[in-house]
């Protein structure tokens, strides 16, 4: 039920954007919509961080799986166990660029009916990798629609993802893994009953709303062969703020189809799972350091409690406790 409704919804979406083709409704999809997307998307990522970072750490609690740094003697793990913060800054950028704790992932399998055995599962890391990395070079790539004139790391980036050649235009490479990426993730949640079982509409709804974005844009430059030149007059009109009707005219419904469900991202960005890409810098158990043995750490709240010890408690209550045939210390 979830993926139906995840499916149809980003379908709806989609033909909905597509409306932007109709005469005179540019003005909509082609700017107030984008526009508005960014603001909520930019907004709504301040207030998440800003809710996230007034929460209060009191104690140092990294994850770590590694030797601490303790007697010169004893050879520790900097990465695994970081106790300044380079080497927790080292840690983090390790886990963000390279996914590293994903890529220890492990599944247990009963061999010969008796035997459990733990091996490594890396499909979902290289999935993870594959999708992630080519979102990342796809945005810069699609930089060349939104500057005037394109910065040439963005140009030897396109030359660079379009070196197989194949087809014409090119095929980027970055755009089958991108597809191929999301696939396998998606294919992944459907074939286990496990993973079945605790995917929500939240789980599904991002990888059809990625998988909608990347083969509307596919089908732009691979089929439709839109209007690049009126896509780029509006993309560059948005960067700087300067509109053409008869380009917001010419942009064509597909275009508008894929713009629309990149603003819906945007938009929804914030307010969903998607924004553990800020939450990974904001998360205590990885971006701390252990220096739990080197510095004394004091809890800023350390404030006197006002405590009821026993022998007091069962001075207020001894008559009730006797009534009620509790037994007390005290007669
Ligand atoms: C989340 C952001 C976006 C993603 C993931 C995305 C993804 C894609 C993909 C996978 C393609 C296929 C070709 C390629 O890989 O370059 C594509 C093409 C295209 N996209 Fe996007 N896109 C995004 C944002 C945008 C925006 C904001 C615009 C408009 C300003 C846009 C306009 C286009 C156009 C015009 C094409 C066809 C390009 C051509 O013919 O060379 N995209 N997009």
């Amino acid at each position: 039920m979830n993926v139906l409704i995840s499916l149809a919804a980003v379908g709806g979406l989609f033909l909905l954007g597509t409306l932007g083709g109709a005469p005179g409704m540019g003005w909509i999809f082609g700017v107030v919509l984008p526009y508005l997307a960014v603001g909520i998307g930019i907004g709504g990522l301040i207030w998440r961080v800003m809710s996230w970072a007034n929460v209060p750490v009191p104690f140092r609690i990294p994850t770590t799986c590694g030797q601490q740094k303790s007697l010169p003697w004893i050879k520790s793990n900097p990465l695994e166990n970081p106790h300044n913060g380079l080497t927790a800054v080292g840690r983090m950028a390790l886990e963000v660029l390279f996914f590293r704790s994903l890529l220890r992932n492990t599944k247990a399998e009963v061999i010969d009916q008796r035997r459990l055995v733990y091996t490594s599962a890396p499909w979902l890391w290289i999935g993870a990798m594959a999708f992630h990395w080519s979102f990342l070079i796809i945005l810069v790539r699609h930089l060349r629609l939104l500057a005037n004139p394109v910065p040439w790391c963005v140009t030897f980036l396109q030359r660079a993802d379009g070196f197989l050649e194949i087809g014409l235009p090119v095929i980027y490479v970055t755009t089958v893994l991108f597809l191929a990426g999301l696939a396998y993730l998606l294919a992944r949640r459907l074939a286990s009953p496990q993973l079945r079982y605790i995917s929500l509409a939240g789980d599904y709804f991002p990888l059809f709303l990625f998988l909608g974005i990347g083969i509307s844009g596919f089908w732009l430059r691979h089929w439709t062969k839109t209007d690049i030149v009126s896509v780029k007059q509006v993309a560059v009109g948005l960067s700087g703020f300067s509109f053409d009707s008869d380009a917001l005219a010419a942009a064509g419904s597909l275009f508008y189809g894929h713009l629309f469900l990149v603003c819906v991202l945007l938009a929804y960005f914030p307010f969903s799972k998607l924004s553990h890409f800020a939450g990974v810098f904001l998360s205590p158990t990885r971006n701390m350091a252990n220096s739990n043995r080197s510095v004394r750490h004091v809890n800023p709240w350390d404030y006197p409690v006002k405590v009821h010890p026993y022998d007091e408690y069962e001075d207020e209550f001894r008559e009730k406790m006797k009534g009620a045939g509790v037994p007390v210390e005290k007669e």
